[in-house]
């Protein structure tokens, strides 16, 4: 059995001692948890890619607690510190210069000459920062491929006990992972939607920021830059079907705002559906709401006894967009 620990000081302090001697730690964040290691420790990063079956092309974020720190690992030009200034800590990531002499793994770039750097804001995951004193890697602790943890339980149902202790502190508040933000080039672009929306970025840096995906890049005939996004993510075991208007024969339901006019092919009202059947995101249609339940929902309906999730239509917009990039994902898987 995996060892989980109420994340309290005396806790906190183990967690940093399984780190200094190239451990594996589960770290609540505000986004999603994070399985955190020493980011200069080859051997621990390494254990990284093993502990998730990640493939060594994809690299990882590295976390500190202030922008000195972030300062010592990278380059940062002017829009990398109005992002930085304005929303760090927070569930933003930004894609760097690497600097020589920042004593990084090589592995947890995946040997790019760019790196990604994260403060977050979470207490618990500041605490273990702090006591470490260097710089922790940490991807989503969950196995590659798979939905990305939003509380403890998760962490320990995907990796069990590949990882040495996992620090509980209640559920992940933003529950999408941060917001990816290329600033190693001539303008910032985004590499994955999260849990900034990309108009508050915009508002920022005074520019409009665009969303530069996986697909926009293959078509015009451009060098991925995040190699995350190529993968087949976020996917649960049974099949999604989204901007669903019905609920068919053996399906749950996962909902977004009002029921009132979703049908069912057993000709029930939604409201009669068993209650293990149906999650709503949100009853009030709040989209931050929706991004907070969504992997814990997804969580909670993967199982054998459905044939699928019916997944009602979220707004195309805010952090709309960030969930509807992970439910087309998962869709795909
Ligand atoms: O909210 C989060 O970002 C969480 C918490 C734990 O901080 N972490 C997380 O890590 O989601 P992960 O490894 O699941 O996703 C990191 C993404 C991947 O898509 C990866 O390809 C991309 O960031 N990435 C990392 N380094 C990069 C780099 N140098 N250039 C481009 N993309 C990079
Ligand atoms: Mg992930």
């Amino acid at each position: 059995m995996v060892k989980i620990l109420t994340a309290h000081n005396d806790a906190i302090r183990q967690a940093a001692d399984i780190l200094k001697s190239g451990g594996l730690v589960g770290m609540p964040t505000e986004t999603v948890y994070g399985l955190a290691a020493d980011a200069r420790n080859d051997d621990a990063v390494k254990s990284i890619f093993d502990a998730k079956g990640r493939p060594s092309f994809n690299p990882l974020i590295v976390h500190v607690c202030t922008l000195d720190d972030a300062m010592e690992l990278a380059e940062m030009n002017g829009e990398a510190l109005m992002l930085a200034e304005h929303f760090w800590p927070g569930p933003l990531t930004l894609i760097l210069k690497r600097k020589n002499d920042c004593g990084l793994s090589h592995y947890v770039t995946a040997g790019l000459a760019t790196v990604a750097v994260r403060i977050p804001a979470h207490k618990t995951a500041r605490a273990l920062i702090k006591a470490c004193d260097f710089p922790v890697a940490a991807p989503s602790a969950n196995k590659s491929g798979h939905l990305s943890p939003t509380a403890a339980m998760h962490v320990a149902q995907s990796l069990g006990d590949k990882v040495d202790l996992i620090l509980a502190d209640g559920v992940s508040r933003v529950g999408l992972e941060s917001t990816v933000v290329d600033c190693s080039g001539d303008y910032p672009v985004i590499l994955r939607p999260g849990g900034i929306a990309a108009a508050a970025l915009s508002e920022v840096l005074a520019q409009d920021i665009a969303y530069h995906s996986v697909e926009i890049a293959e078509a015009a005939g451009e060098d991925v830059r995040s190699p995350g996004q190529l993968l087949k993510h976020y996917a649960p075991s049974i099949p999604l079907r989204l901007n669903a208007v019905d609920v068919r024969e053996g399906e749950a339901l996962l909902a977004f705002g009002s029921v009132k006019f979703m049908a069912t092919t057993s000709g029930q009202h939604v409201n009669d559906l068993p209650l293990s059947r149906v999650m709503n995101l949100s009853k009030d249609g709040d989209l931050d709401e929706a991004a907070a339940h969504l992997f814990s929902m997804l969580h909670s309906l993967d199982v054998q006894e459905f044939t699928g999730i019916a997944v009602m239509s979220i707004p195309e917009h805010g952090i709309g967009v960030a969930i509807n990039d992970r439910l087309a994902r998962a869709a795909r898987g």
